[in-house]
Formats: C-alpha cells, structure tokens, sequence
C-alpha cells in the first residue's frame, strides 16, 4: 500500500511587523485584540506579492526534504490572494521555482485551503500518479484588507510549504474528513471582482473588494463543526483524543481555539498556536504551524497528529496523521 507522508516543511513571512497599537486609530487595542483573538502582531507585505512568499517557503521545504525543485511532480497552491485572476497563481510559484517538471493549480478553499490542498496532494500520491508533491497555502489578505475598518486586526499575511512524498512504510496521512456548506457563503466574503460583480469605478469606490467578514457567525460556526469534525475523524478511526501528541489547526482566534479543545477535552497545551506573532494568516496557517512545530519538537515513531481547519465556504475538515 503506498502512503503519503511529511517529507519535508518551509515557512515564510514578510519582515515587516505590524503591531496591535498600529489599529488604536481605527477603534481596536493591543488589550482587545490580544485578549479577544491571541494576537499580538502580524506580518504585512511591502510589496512581496503572494507567489513571492509561497516561492521562498516552498523552496525552503523542498531544500528540507533533501529534494530539488526539479524532483517535483505536482505544486498545489492554496490560496484566496492569488496574484491574478489568470493563470493560476500555482503557475507565478513553478516558474520561481523553476520546477519544470511539475504540474500546477490552485486550491480555493480560504482558511481551509491547505487542509484541502494536503489531502488531494494525497490522493494523487496514494493512486501511484505522482510521488512528489509540494503543498503550499499561502495569503497576502493585506491586499484584500480595508485598513481603516476595525476588523483589520485579523489578519497576515504568509506561507507555508509541505513536500509529500510516497512511502510504503506504516506511516503517513491515516485519513481526512472534508465538509462543506455553501449556505454559508455571505459570511464571509469578498463580493466583487469576480464574474458576479466585475471590477468597476463602484465596486472599488464601495469597497467590495475587500474582505467581509460576519464575526458571529464564523465564532458560532468554527465551534460548532470543528469539534465535531474532530470527533468524527477520531471516532471513525477508532481512536482517542488522548493519543493525540499535538492537534496542528488553522488560526482564527485563541478563544476560537479555547472552546474547540474545551468541547473535545483536549489539554490546551497540546494545541499549537503562533497567532501572536503572524494572526491568522489564512491558507498560510497550517502549513506554518506545522513547520514550526516540526523544527521545535521531537517525534517518536507511531505519534499522531491532528489537523483542523474552517474558512468561508463554509468549508471545514480535520486530518489525522501517524508519524
Ligand atoms: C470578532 C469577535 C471577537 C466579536 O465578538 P462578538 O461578541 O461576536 O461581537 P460584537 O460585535 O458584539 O463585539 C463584542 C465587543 O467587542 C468589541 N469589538 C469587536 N471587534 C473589535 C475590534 N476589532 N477591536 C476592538 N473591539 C472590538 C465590540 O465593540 C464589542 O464591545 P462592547 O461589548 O463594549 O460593545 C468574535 O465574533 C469572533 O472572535 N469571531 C471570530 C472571527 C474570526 O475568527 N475570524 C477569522 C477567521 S475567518
């Protein structure tokens, strides 16, 4: 049986830093913020676009799986920033990369997109076609950001970069568990721009290019179908969540995090978080975590990890992972 497994991580993030007291002028504070969301700065482009980011984590995971860029088969981007509308912004990162012998797409799922990303990453390894894959999720929301609105305080930008090679050790990706509700669509969006409402005078003048956001409703929602995500995939493979080392997920607010470990019962200790230092970083979160997580710990053969994520869609999911 072929699995695919972590072969390799990179992550990358503007340098500029943008702290909380930056949004006093626009009615936030370094209190509220850090209280309400667990954040205590972020990282902002100056001009990097994207690709940009997505090309240095991906080559910094590529270098970390002891690979070259020419050993890639497959480039998967997650992302709700693209460069462009066309071509992919997946096509900006193989060029970078000079990754000639890849295939390349993007993945749109939002704050999902890197959960969703990894695991048609995985089918594409599991069915033989390819053996390996680079998954990137990466986000400039600074650019789709109305940074004179309070709600700015949410995001950064960044990315992070995962090589999944084919193995046929008793290791790997165990198994996902995908969702998604399109009823959800309004509550968080960016309206215009697309073929619904094309990009006028009006639309930029209304601010709908910028992203909107139904806080309610994402708090209710993430809390609701995370952890019940969480024990679907636990259930369905017949384990606990005390054999759970870390659970790796995507980054939208502490109190966020909070309630999903609350409502499963696992100790907070065991969720990793970074959002003090990039927010919630969009296609970028897992990825980065993961990598992070992977440089500071040690693994012992047989470990599992637990990813989850939700974004706008609604989409949502959770992977489980045996090292
Ligand atoms: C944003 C969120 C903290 C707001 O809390 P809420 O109780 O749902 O919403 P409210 O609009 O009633 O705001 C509650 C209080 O916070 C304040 N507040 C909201 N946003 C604020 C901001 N950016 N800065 C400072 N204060 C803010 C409000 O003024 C209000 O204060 P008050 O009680 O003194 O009037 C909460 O909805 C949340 O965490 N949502 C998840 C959003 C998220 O994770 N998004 C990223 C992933 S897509």
């Amino acid at each position: 049986m072929i699995n695919a497994y972590i072969k390799g991580t990179g992550s990358y993030a503007p340098k500029n830093i943008v702290k909380n007291d930056f949004f006093e002028s626009v009615g936030s504070s370094d209190k509220w913020i850090f209280e309400n969301l667990g954040i205590k700065e972020r990282r902002i482009s100056t001009g990097e676009t994207t690709s940009d980011l997505a090309y240095e984590a991906g080559l910094l995971a590529i270098k970390d799986a002891n690979l070259s860029p020419n050993d890639i088969d497959l480039i998967i981007l997650a992302t709700a920033t693209a460069d462009r509308l066309a071509p992919s912004c997946a096509c900006f990162v193989q060029d970078k990369l000079k990754a000639t012998n890849a295939v390349a797409f993007d993945i749109s799922a939002v704050c999902s997109g890197a959960l969703f990303a990894t695991s048609t990453a995985v089918q594409y390894i599991k069915s033989g076609m390819y053996k390996n894959v680079l998954v990137i999720g990466a986000d400039t929301f600074s650019t789709i950001t109305d940074w004179t609105r309070r709600d700015a305080v949410f995001f950064g930008d960044g990315a992070g970069a995962i090589v999944l090679s084919d193995t046929t050790e008793d290791k790997g990706f165990i198994d996902f568990i995908l969702h998604t509700d399109g009823s959800g669509k309004e509550h968080f969006t960016i309206p215009a721009g697309g073929s619904e409402k094309p990009a006028t005078a009006d639309t930029t003048n209304s601010g709908g290019h910028y992203f909107q956001m139904n806080g309610q409703e994402v708090y209710k929602t993430a809390i609701d179908v995370v952890p019940k995500c969480i024990e679907e995939i636990l259930s369905k493979n017949k384990r606990t969540v005390d054999e759970i080392k870390f659970l790796l997920p995507h980054q939208p607010s502490i109190k966020i995090l909070q309630e999903v470990a609350k409502r499963v019962d696992l100790p907070f200790e065991k969720v990793k978080t970074n959002m003090d230092r990039y927010a919630n970083t969009s296609g970028g979160t897992i990825p980065i975590i993961l990598d992070e997580t992977l440089k500071n710990n040690q693994f012992e053969n047989g470990d599992l990890l637990l990813f989850a994520a939700v974004g706008a869609g609604w989409t949502w999911g959770t992977a489980l992972y045996k090292w």
